[in-house]
């Protein structure tokens, strides 16, 4: 069976004025087909910008390098 989502190695970043913040550093997972998947972390650890990095969502001055 295909994934329905394959993340490979999903990376985001923040140029600020105190430089690069790595919001989302090197993430992968396949998600199925019919398969439910949470995302679970503190807060901070990039859980909202991952998922909206999958839709080219994240606010700027975010970018995928
Ligand atoms: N607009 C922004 N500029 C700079 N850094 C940001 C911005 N938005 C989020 N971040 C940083 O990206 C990281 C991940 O944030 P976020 O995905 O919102 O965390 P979570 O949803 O897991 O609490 C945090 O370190 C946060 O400070
Ligand atoms: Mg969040």
């Amino acid at each position: 069976m295909e994934p329905l989502l394959d993340v490979k190695g999903l990376r985001t970043e923040f140029a600020t004025g105190e430089g690069i913040v790595h919001a989302v550093n090197g993430i992968s997972y396949t998600v199925m087909p019919g398969e439910a998947v949470g995302l679970v972390g503190e807060s901070g650890c990039g859980k909202s910008i991952s998922a909206l990095s999958l839709l080219n969502l994240f606010p700027k001055p975010g970018y995928i390098p």
